[in-house]
């Protein structure tokens, strides 16, 4: 097979795959450190999914108030409904400190306070003295933080002399017979170039697969291409039940609006113009968890209050704010909700729903960002070679629902723990082990299998079903009924795959072929996800089973592994939570009832 395409190798001592927050932190960490980085991504670095992060990043800096990392730690297993690992979540909520100093020293423009300190907003689920009093711990740039953030990590990897290989898909990563991953094998799609990156490090920086579903606030590029890798390789993805949906996506778009309005003081209201949040979270109200409020609009909706001609959507009050303090806080989502919904955000509520958001799940990691996975009874066995940050990972510091503001805190946390430990374990310019000649030949078998693929459905048909049977079966709420329905629909999709058509054999430029690629990527996850749910018989964060009302600690707390085959066969194990911290400076938070 390898003759037949003709493949220009690379050696490297790490090769990062992705550009976002955590790509792009890692990338020039690593080169920081001296280690010789390669760094692939299929879009143009700043046009990377972090770019759309908008309401900020959290960190216990106390600027606008009282705070300490030991509230945000507790906060953020709470939000997590204790299914996070706490030495993961003690891990990234002391380092949330120095990291955001960094990012300032970076240049990152964040808002400022009138004395000149970062500006901090509140966010959901974020307290002060373990849920007594409202921190406010978002640092924000306006609300266009991820862009912020992007650009300035995006100059400082320029700054730095790591690689960039843009354009580039990466196919599938080149594991050894001994479990551990030597390189990727990636695709240039200006040319139809096909390069073989050798590396003593992978780091996966992915992203998520929210386009698995039909409204996400996700980009179209965000197929969630390190998950469907890892499948292939035979690893499993972990916690693959629980998708975030943002309470405010705007209604019939899908595009975000900030969970940084509610801090701002912006009120969910019902077609009664009722604020019906304090009926829900008499104490957080609009700023309870991300789970909560989502699933109080689905009820307020069912229940006939929902606003609009079908009832079937809320609106997003902002109209008693102060219009120069939208100018100069929210300016972003006023230009959004003009452009998508048509509304003045000064004198119009802004039609919102819940929309998928982000995925808690992906590849099971350690706190270092290695990839680890369950090998002969040890549920933490790393897999040489292999790593995994960002969306694409699962430390698990989110658990079952992850707290606004914690996504763009992991990025940067944990793109910098990767770099740091890659710099610890790998020697730079260490000599690559010889690989097999066979080496590419699956994936390369699999990629002339889709180019020529002359089936019967095109690649957008078999996305709708998947997009829609996820979005109906996988949802705010769910039951027995809807996931087992969803497993069976889900396999049939996976298994429609098989007939799937590619109108274009070519290997430049081919958009029908790359979305296939990721089309094949979003299917493993779509089945995991649905498979996962229907075994979890409890409800916990953002995985909500009328049948199964109650989190159940005795049989479900615990994290679910899902390996998906080629064949779409599934199989299912779980591994303990993390009860333990890393230091004696905080205790280990048992569960207890969650209510905000
Ligand atoms: O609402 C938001 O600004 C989103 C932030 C996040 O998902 O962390």
């Amino acid at each position: 097979m390898s003759d037949a395409y003709k493949i220009q190798e690379h050696k490297y001592d790490v090769v990062v795959v992705g550009a976002g927050g955590a790509g792009l932190r890692a990338t020039f960490g690593l080169a920081q450190k001296g280690l010789r980085t390669a760094c692939l991504s299929k879009v143009f670095p700043t046009r990377s999914h972090t770019v759309a992060a908008q309401g900020g990043i959290s960190a216990a800096l106390g600027n606008m108030g009282e705070d300490d990392w030991r509230f945000h730690f507790y906060d953020t297993i709470k939000g997590s409904d204790w299914l996070g690992d706490q030495d993961a979540i003690e891990y990234m909520c002391r380092e949330a400190i120095p990291a955001i100093i960094e990012l300032e020293h970076y240049g990152v423009p964040f808002s400022r306070t009138e004395d000149g300190r970062i500006y901090q907003r509140p966010f959901g689920g974020m307290t002060t003295h373990y849920g007594k009093g409202t921190a406010q711990r978002t640092c924000a740039a306006a609300d266009r933080t991820g862009h912020a953030i992007l650009h300035t990590l995006y100059q400082q990897s320029l700054a730095h002399s790591a690689e960039f290989f843009i354009e580039f898909f990466a196919l599938d990563l080149i594991m050894d017979e001994e479990g551990a991953c030597r390189g990727v094998l990636a695709l240039e799609m200006a040319t139809g170039q096909l390069h073989l990156f050798r590396a003593h490090g992978v780091v996966l920086a992915t992203g998520g697969y929210g386009r698995a579903y039909f409204s996400a606030t996700s980009a179209h590029t965000c197929t969630g291409d390190g998950g469907g890798m890892a499948l292939r390789a035979g690893l499993p993805l972990q916690d693959m039940e629980f998708v975030q949906f943002h309470p405010t996506g705007i209604y019939g778009a899908g595009c975000l609006i900030t969970e940084g309005v509610r801090g701002e003081g912006g009120i969910l209201r019902n077609a009664n113009g009722e604020r019906f949040m304090e009926r829900y979270a008499p104490n957080a109200k609009d700023l309870a968890s991300r789970d909560v409020v989502s699933r109080s609009m689905t009820i307020e909706i069912r229940e006939g209050r929902g606003v609009g001609p079908k009832k079937d959507h809320i609106h997003l009050d902002l109209t008693h704010l102060n219009p120069a303090d939208i100018h100069e806080k929210l300016p972003g989502i006023a230009e959004t909700a003009k452009i998508f919904a048509g509304v003045d955000v000064t004198k119009q509520p802004i039609p919102v729903i819940p929309t998928v958001h982000y995925n808690m799940g992906g590849l099971q990691t350690n706190y270092h960002g290695e990839v680890v996975t369950l090998k002969d009874g040890n549920p933490d066995h790393v897999v040489p070679g292999l790593y995994a940050i960002g969306e694409a990972a699962c430390v698990s510091v989110h658990g079952a629902n992850r707290l606004g503001s914690n996504s763009l805190l992991d990025l940067v946390v944990f793109g910098r723990a990767v770099a740091n430990r890659c710099a610890e374990t790998i020697r730079p310019g260490a000599p690559h082990k010889a690989l097999p000649a066979s080496a590419c030949d699956r994936s390369l078998a699999n990629l002339d299998r889709l180019r020529h693929a002359d089936g019967g459905t095109p690649t957008a048909m078999i996305r709708d079903d998947m997009q829609r049977t996820m979005q109906n079966n996988a949802a705010v709420f769910r039951t027995g009924e809807t996931l087992q329905e969803g497993v069976q629909k889900i396999r049939a999709v996976f298994e429609s795959f098989q007939d799937v058509r590619v109108s274009d054999r070519s290997l430049v430029w081919n958009s029908d072929l790359i979305e296939t690629l990721e089309l094949q990527n979003l299917l493993g996850q779509a089945v995991a996800t649905m498979v996962s749910a229907e075994n979890r018989k409890e409800s916990r964060g953002a995985h909500a089973r009328e049948d199964y009302p109650e989190r159940d600690d005795v049989n479900w707390h615990k994290h679910t592994l899902c390996w998906v085959d080629e064949k779409g066969n599934t199989r299912i194990d779980y591994r303990p939570v993390h009860m333990y911290t890393l230091t004696k400076d905080v205790d280990v938070v048992p569960p207890k009832p969650r209510t905000y």
